[in-house]
């Protein structure tokens, strides 16, 4: 796991940015794994500000809530439109977001899934990390799922994501998200913390040991980690 402590959020945007367009300008047709919440969205600003050309890019996106209208201004694919996809030049056709207006989440979950292997996995996977450790929505259990399924939100999630809403009990309890083996099966990952809420989990991360209690601590599995922090959690 290689670790570059920036000096602010909007260096690590900066770095982030930089190598998503590093990657498509090597591999035009790159397959690039997006997250939401508040931490990429520096970098989305800065992948539009440099105008990348993402005509041959194909997205999957980490998760969607479940269940949840496209259009709510709290869903996933409203943000990704918000704040990156309505001002780069990528197909619409090339845009996969979890559905979470589906009527069948079981048979969307092994869609998406069967999807992402034909296209051989993502070339680069953005990340973020929950102060619980979770990556996507694979949330702190004794088991985590290999396969995006439909999971139950963790207490922790839904009040650190009810900053987004009216009211706490506006926020779905449950979500589409892809599994560890999505995730995996990603030559790059690019895992990004912000913020000193996130220090402690970041410790975690960084002490040498497994737990599916912090599913971010089991990247140190994976060969090709790179992660990108702003400096406040260290
Ligand atoms: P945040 O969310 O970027 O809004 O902190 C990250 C996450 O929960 O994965």
């Amino acid at each position: 796991m290689k670790k570059v402590i920036c000096k602010s959020y909007e260096e690590m945007s900066a770095l982030a940015a930089f190598t998503i367009a590093l990657q498509i300008q090597s591999k035009p047709d790159s397959v690039i794994g997006f997250a939401t919440g508040s931490t990429p969205v520096g970098t989305y600003k800065r992948l539009i500000e440099m105008e990348v050309d993402f005509s041959k890019v194909t997205a999957f996106n980490l998760d969607e809530y479940y269940p949840i209208k496209r259009d709510n201004p709290q869903s996933y694919c409203y943000f990704m439109k918000e704040k990156l996809f309505s001002h780069i030049n990528i197909p619409v056709g090339n845009i996969n977001i979890p559905d979470g207006e589906c009527d069948e989440p079981v048979k969307e979950c092994a869609d998406y899934d069967a999807k992402l292997e034909r296209l051989g996995g993502t070339d680069l996977q953005i990340l973020g990390i929950g102060k619980n450790g979770h990556i996507a929505f694979v949330e702190p259990a004794e088991n985590l799922p290999l396969a995006t399924g439909l999971v139950d939100l963790t207490d922790d999630t839904i009040k650190a994501n009810s900053r987004f809403f009216d009211k706490p009990g506006d926020v779905p309890r449950q979500a589409i998200s892809m599994g560890l083996r999505g995730i995996f099966n990603s030559r790059h990952i690019l895992l990004l913390i912000s913020g000193q809420g996130k220090a402690e989990v970041a410790k975690k991360l960084f002490a040498g040991e497994l737990s599916t209690n912090v599913p971010a601590s089991l990247l140190n599995l994976h060969p090709n980690v790179t992660v990108i922090t702003d400096g406040s959690t260290d």
